[in-house]
């Protein structure tokens, strides 16, 4: 307890729901300004969602589950007295409101998670979220004051068990990371991309917290520089020595003999192990394998889909090509070039040395191992 005392004061506030809206912190703006944005609709959600200020597959999955509630809240304040009906802290108001009838809720719930499933294709933890909730609204009571409260439970549960995942991915992967290591990460698969903890910076962090004294190596990840802007961001508010390198630097980077570990984050992972995750993830671990260096993924359960077989038929999200021609504002290749501008690549299993979750290390990850664990 005590220690989870100690990490709390650390835990970013990426997503919350409070007094009625969900908070965000815009990752869009580190890091030079901090703004937390307060958002009122499930279309400003979504928007927010698409526009990756709130970002990484545990922090979207968490979103989602909010923006149903938000409808939900939505939907209670248009016959309320002006007031908030739900807080994660603070818990759940009266709503006691004879006008609302269980079928409007379905009916608000079923839209919302229409608009928010369209947002991102491929961290399949949006989907989970949005399956959770459905299923939870599914099962519940006929009595709409009842479904309301349920699903209030249910966003709650999903945004408080993600935590407790994240200490333990922490836990359970600290033992690859030793004293005096070179670790190298990809992205930003830590409290920003999560419910404030992190996956593969869980690992980093938990492995800190345990008095491990290494070097942390980040990639800037082109085009939207999430390394950049947000992993060193956030290593540094932990107090953790780390290197910021262009993604190009990478090969030599691992060359040169200082990296010891690769790890990185994951936003969807098939049935046979193959991984989707940041863009230039795929060719990481092509190089770390080529120097004979460990890489590990890091992810908590509901980054698996196991309906899938291959990471051949994972979706991977094109973006616009606006992010690789130009940079802030300027034009930084000729008007109208075409562009190839995916944001995931899939990484094949047998490249992943270990994949640490919140259920324990699947080393060398196939269908088998990976079934053992789906219970
Ligand atoms: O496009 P983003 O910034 O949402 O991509 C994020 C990643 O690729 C992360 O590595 C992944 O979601 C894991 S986050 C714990």
């Amino acid at each position: 307890v005590g220690d989870n005392a100690e990490r709390e004061k650390l835990i970013i506030p990426t997503v919350d729901f409070v007094e009625g809206a969900v908070r965000i912190l815009d990752q869009t703006l580190l890091p030079a300004d901090e703004v937390i944005r307060e958002i009122g609709s499930v279309g400003e959600l979504a928007d927010a969602i698409r526009r990756l200020a709130v970002r990484g597959a545990p922090a979207i999955g968490i979103a989602a589950a909010y923006g149903m509630l938000l409808s939900i809240e939505n939907l209670l304040r248009e016959q309320g007295d002006g007031g908030w009906f739900f807080d994660r802290k603070k818990g759940i108001a009266d709503i006691s409101l004879p006008e609302v009838s269980a079928g409007a809720v379905r009916s608000r719930l079923s839209e919302a998670r229409t608009e928010l499933a369209e947002t991102r294709p491929t961290a399949v933890n949006l989907f989970w979220a949005l399956d959770r909730m459905t299923a939870a609204a599914n099962e519940a009571p006929g009595d709409a004051v009842d479904l309301c409260r349920v699903i209030a439970r249910e966003a709650f549960a999903i945004h408080e068990e993600e935590l407790e995942i994240e200490f333990r991915i922490g836990e359970n992967g600290s033992r690859f990371i030793h004293d005096g290591m070179g670790v190298l990460t990809h992205c930003n698969a830590g409290g920003l991309a999560t419910a404030g903890y992190g996956t593969a910076l869980a690992v980093i962090y938990r492995a800190h917290e345990e008095g491990k004294r290494f070097s942390v190596f980040a990639d800037e990840t082109r085009p939207l520089l999430q390394g950049a802007r947000l992993t060193v961001w956030e290593l540094q508010k932990h107090g953790i020595d780390v290197t910021l390198l262009c993604d190009n630097a990478a090969a030599s980077l691992i060359a040169s003999g200082r990296i010891d570990a690769v790890i990185v984050g994951a936003d969807r992972i098939v049935s046979n192990g193959d991984t989707a995750n940041k863009i230039g993830t795929c060719g990481l671990a092509h190089i770390a394998r080529a120097f004979d260096v460990p890489f590990y993924v890091a992810a908590p359960w509901s980054t698996f889909d196991t309906t899938l077989a291959s990471g051949a038929e994972i979706p991977v999200e094109e973006r616009d090509p606006s992010e690789v021609t130009g940079f802030s504002h300027v034009e930084t290749a000729p008007r109208g070039t075409e562009v190839y501008n995916p944001a995931f690549d899939i990484t094949p299993a047998e490249l992943i040395t270990a994949i640490i979750t919140d259920r324990g290390v699947i080393e060398q990850p196939n269908s088998r191992k990976i079934k053992v664990l789906s219970g």
